[in-house]
């Protein structure tokens, strides 16, 4: 039988690079996986930091089980250009930073121990993709996804490809596509069993003889099995089970039923039209970069989805933990998946191995049902006619069943894909000399694409550097950044040959010196780095029907004197309530409804309470009091949520609050905890940049430093496990606050 086991642990960790002997280990550091080899300050540092070469080393003792089999270790990550040796000799040499490999290890291992080295180099090196320019990110050096011992038998089950047919019709189609691994090439004999399931339960199952190394098995008439849905993620598994003279080999595959084309009158998933809401995603975190574990990435998913309420994540601009995928799958969030790179395109190695990139990137990810759209451009790259054309027959003949999309900000560009794919920066370009236009969300589709005829279109993204919001910025600037977000929806909405709209993006990210604000951030997120929202993370939320939540989120600090000239007029309630009732001091309420007028294409448009509803001195002015306040949204004419403001803002507690109550403790992974100066409301106060310190007791750590320093009213970090189980405590103390102690269990 086969094993795979996580080989994440005992893992030494050097300096520069050195294979030769014990020496890397004797003078390293003893690591888990994933490990980020330069942990950086949460802003303001220098990216070379990391841009050089480090080794990862681990003794493997022989053991009895690896006779007679196949042995090898599988990476899922190393950024970058990784070298494996094994007792000083090559085994395998990877580039990519974002796909997996395998260094084989059959009839090398010896008796006693054996020593493994991994050298990677963080260094850009401008043969691999996406280095060679400049890109707007960082790729954190580091062996920072998990690393598996394989043993299986000398003949093994590679992989598996499921596609379905028939997928609408209530007699279903399935065919299961086995390869075999033989590296020894052995003559080939035995079994294969295919077994369809839906959980414990079987649906189908059949067998062949061994014959080839590939072998196709088909399914049909498959009834009473369910689609894959946004709303009812339902999955399936494919076991297979070889069975050969040396033994019994197995590996499972899930997969679903869906289908997704985008046309020219929009997307449809299954048939149906459905109207693409998204955000670009960077796989990225403060101090520990790209290194987070199993949880850390599912936890992003789910913000995507249950927080931000979108129906789809671009995985800008690589292919992204296989954690974070699989989460996708589970909790019905559609991906489009693209090959790493951005804006620069190298010489021929480097497209040669981008081309590799593209099947590497399908090659591992083509079950999921979640991933809709193979992107097989640089993003933001110009026009290359040879190597797009080769992307795209690679994408094509890897998987004919997903179309291909290729991110470009250039208009009339080369269609080579299936869809085009388009940043459209145009809202705010405006304001750029020489600009003769007036504000424009988005531009039609034939004046960016320059075809003849609309195609399949999609704008994959808007705003970001065009408008960089801080969370903790003047009300004013962050009204005016909700209203972009909101005027793209509302196009997107509006035009039917658009298939949605993806925002730049979900999180602020660190970056290089020539991007962001000086800081090495980016702060394009509609959340910061720690996923705490901004308000223009509502403008997303607030776009869902109120059966999957009520939204309801005035974008006001509720003060007098924060917005220029004073008062807090025009006042954007973001909410899918019928209508809101304001409320203002003892006297003063008022109901009002969404401002369909301004935004007609919405699902769900804003309420926007101004001079319309009042007239300035109902709300007093400059020199007279600040009142209390409260915004009560309505449903059916019944009030479902409310907020209140105080007229006198006072500190009042310290909320610490983590995602879960349980970290887990086998693997190494991260639990976020978030920390927030509340007022007598509840409300956060913006501007209480004042320090905490966190102390941990128990089995984990603070990823970062243990004091923090509050802004626009909270702060984060996350907690990892240091392997062993129990209650962990953590108490944040503030000069201003009485302390508090949240537990969580490690488990
Ligand atoms: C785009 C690019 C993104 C990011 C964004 C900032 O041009 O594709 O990676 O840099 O701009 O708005």
């Amino acid at each position: 039988m086969r094993t795979t086991t996580l080989f994440n642990d005992n893992w030494i960790f050097s300096e520069g690079f050195g294979n030769d002997a014990l020496t890397a280990m004797r003078a390293g550091e003893a690591v888990r996986l994933p490990h980020n080899a330069v942990d950086l300050p949460f802003n303001y540092f220098d990216e070379k930091c990391y841009q050089r070469a480090f080794t990862y080393q681990k003794v493997i003792t022989w053991q009895p089980e690896f006779e007679g089999r196949e042995v090898s270790v599988v990476f899922d990550g190393a950024m970058a250009d990784a070298e494996v040796f094994l007792n000083g000799e090559p085994v395998i040499a990877h580039k990519d930073g974002y796909t997996p490999f395998e260094a084989r290890l059959t009839g090398r291992l010896k008796q006693g121990d054996n020593l493994l080295t991994v050298k990677i180099d963080g260094s850009e090196n401008p043969e691999i993709p996406p280095f060679g320019g400049r890109i707007d990110y960082l790729t954190y050096a580091g062996i920072y996804r998990d690393a598996w011992l394989k043993i299986t038998t000398p003949v093994s089950i590679r992989h598996a490809k499921i596609e379905t047919q028939d997928t609408l019709s209530a007699a279903k189609g399935v065919t299961v596509r086995v390869d075999l691994c033989n590296p020894a090439e052995r003559t080939l004999s035995g079994t294969l069993h295919v077994t369809l399931k839906d959980g414990e339960k079987v649906i189908a199952s059949t067998s062949q003889p061994v014959s080839a190394v590939r072998q196709t098995f088909a399914f049909s008439g498959l009834t009473g099995l369910s689609l894959w849905e946004p709303e009812n993620p339902q999955l399936y598994t494919a076991e297979i089970r070889l069975e050969t003279e040396a033994g019994t080999d197995e590996l499972s595959a899930t997969f679903g039923f869906r289908t997704a084309e985008f046309t020219v009158e929009g997307f449809k998933l299954n048939g149906k039209l459905l109207k693409i809401r998204g955000l670009n995603r960077h796989q990225a975190w403060p101090y520990s970069g790209y290194a987070m574990g199993r949880r850390a990435q599912e936890r992003d998913a789910e913000i995507l989805k249950n927080d931000l309420k979108c129906n789809l994540v671009r995985t800008s601009h690589y292919p992204q933990s296989p954690w974070f995928l699989d989460h996708c799958d589970r909790i019905g969030l559609l991906v489009f998946e693209e090959i790493p790179g951005w804006q620069h395109i190298g010489g021929d190695e480097w497209k040669a191995e981008s081309v590799r990139n593209v099947e590497r990137m399908i090659t591992r990810d083509w079950n999921h049902p979640s991933i809709i759209l193979w992107g097989v451009r640089i993003n933001e790259s110009q026009d290359s006619h040879d190597f797009y054309a080769e992307t795209n027959r690679v994408a094509r003949e890897t998987d004919p069943t997903r179309q291909t999309g290729g991110v470009r900000f250039i208009t009339e560009s080369e269609f080579l894909e299936d869809v085009y794919t388009m940043n459209d920066f145009y809202l705010g370009s405006e304001e750029m000399p020489g600009a003769n236009h007036s504000r424009t969300p988005l531009r039609d589709q034939q004046v960016c694409t320059g075809l003849p005829t609309k195609v399949p279109y999609m704008v994959t993204e808007f705003n970001g550097h065009m408008y960089p919001t801080k969370r903790h910025d003047q009300e004013q600037r962050q009204a005016e950044h909700v209203t972009r977000h909101l005027q793209v929806l509302n196009a997107m909405y509006g035009d039917r040959s658009i298939s949605g709209a993806i925002g730049w993006c979900a999180f602020d990210y660190n970056t290089h010196k020539d991007f962001g604000s000086g800081d090495r951030i980016c702060h394009h997120g509609v959340m910061d780095m720690f996923r705490e929202p901004k308000f223009a993370a509502f403008a997303y939320a607030s776009q869902c029907e109120p059966d999957d939540g009520v939204i309801l989120k005035p974008v006001t600090f509720w003060a007098r004197g924060e917005r220029n000239i004073g008062g807090i007029m025009p006042l954007i309630v973001l909410t899918n309530c019928d209508e809101v009732e304001f409320v203002y001091g003892p006297h003063l309420r008022k109901r009002v409804g969404p401002d369909r007028e301004t935004y007609p294409h919405l699902p769900h448009p804003p309420v926007v309470i101004d001079r319309r509803h009042f007239s300035a001195q109902e709300l007093g002015s400059w020199g007279m009091a600040w009142e209390d306040g409260e915004i009560i949204g309505y449903i059916d004419g019944k009030p479902v949520a409310s907020v209140t403001f105080a007229g006198g803002a006072v500190p009042t507690r310290l909320e610490v609050a983590a995602d879960e109550e349980t970290l887990p403790a086998a693997t190494k992974d991260q639990l976020r905890i978030v920390v927030r100066a509340l007022d007598q409301m509840g409300n956060l106060l913006p501007f209480l940049d004042e320090p905490v310190s966190v102390h941990v007791n128990g089995p984990a750590r603070i990823l970062g430093p243990a004091t923090l320093v509050l802004s626009g009213g909270s702060s984060g970090f996350w907690l990892e496990s240091t392997g062993g189980t129990g209650p962990v405590e953590v108490t944040v103390s503030s000069p201003r606050f009485a302390s508090q102690t949240i537990r969580v269990t490690a488990v």
